[in-house]
């Protein structure tokens, strides 16, 4: 089920774990990454945190490990109470896992008829079926816009309107099928899979828990310690990437009263690390990853 985690060798190698220490895998899922930070960790702790309840059952028997059923935005908050900081290492793999996007009635997936659900946590209220038939057709077009990066956004949300006024959109192949007229079929999958990952992103909140997360690794880090995070589009990339060189979401570096730059995390390399052609071969939704490690500054 999860016999492929994602850039598992370069991730583990840029959380350059001690043995002993304690580290965090902020994205559970299948425990692939989990497993091989448990290989050289010795007798320290790894804390992990999973929004879904159904990754609990992934959970090696090991003392070791300690499994937070919660959205990673609270990471703080869970740290203390488990008395687990300062932190050496986290790990962040994010997205839905492989067993997620194949459960039809998660509605992930545009493969599957399902229930347009989307919802990582039963603790959530809004469903992607709330807010395709709920928003407004401003408000559709401005999120599908936003976060698929689509172009004929406009175009998708006014048939969205459309069909719900004659019957709710129920179903991942309703959707699919009243906005077909926008999408070229050339580009089907690939426009479709940006309108299923915009509707995801907001029911999840990803980009928000995404920066919260960030924020909270970076004073959760001891110096030195580091940040490791693997994301799959653009939208999270550019997040990881101006906060891992700046320190903020915008990429303006700050400075100090004499013009030297205000670095809290340095980057370990300038570029992404992406998988090679063996690896998206053999695991194809590892195609789109990108890998971005930084190492918390001394004070
Ligand atoms: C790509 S999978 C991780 C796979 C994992 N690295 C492995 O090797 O099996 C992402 C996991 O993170 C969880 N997740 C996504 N966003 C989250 C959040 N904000 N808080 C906690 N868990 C989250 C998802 O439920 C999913 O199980």
């Amino acid at each position: 089920m999860y016999h492929n985690p994602v850039l598992l060798q370069e991730s583990i190698k840029g959380l350059n774990i001690r043995e002993g220490g304690t580290y965090v895998d902020a994205t559970f899922g299948g425990g692939g990454h989990s497993g091989a930070i448990l290989e050289k960790l010795g007798n320290g702790r790894l804390l992990v945190f999973d929004t879904d309840s159904d990754a609990k059952r992934n959970l090696p028997d090991d003392k070791r490990i300690i499994f937070i059923n919660q959205n990673f935005r609270y990471l703080k908050n869970f740290l203390r109470l488990y008395d687990a900081l300062p932190i050496d290492g986290l790990l962040a793999d994010l997205g839905v896992s492989s067993f997620q996007f194949d459960k039809p009635e998660k509605g992930f997936s545009t493969r599957f008829d399902g229930p347009l659900d989307m919802r990582m946590s039963h603790n959530l209220l809004l469903s992607a079926a709330d807010v395709v038939n709920t928003y407004d057709e401003n408000g559709l077009s401005e999120i599908i816009w936003q976060y698929g990066e689509i172009k004929n956004h406009k175009c998708i949300a006014r048939k969205i309107v459309e069909a719900r006024n004659k019957k709710p959109i129920k179903t991942t192949f309703q959707l699919i099928e009243a906005v077909s007229i926008c999408i070229p079929p050339a580009k089907r999958n690939k426009l479709l899979a940006m309108l299923f990952q915009a509707l995801r992103i907001e029911v999840n909140g990803e980009l928000e828990a995404l920066k919260e997360l960030l924020v909270q690794a970076k004073e959760a880090l001891r110096p030195g310690g580091r940040l490791v995070v693997i994301s799959y589009h653009s939208l999270e990339d550019r997040l990881v990437k101006n906060f891992i060189k700046t320190g903020n979401f915008r990429g303006m570096l700050q400075k100090d009263f004499f013009g030297n730059p205000i670095r809290e995390m340095e980057p370990m390399h300038n570029k992404a690390i992406v998988p090679d052609k063996e690896e998206t071969e053999r695991n194809p939704r590892a195609r789109s990853a990108k890998l971005r490690i930084a190492k918390k500054c001394e004070p």
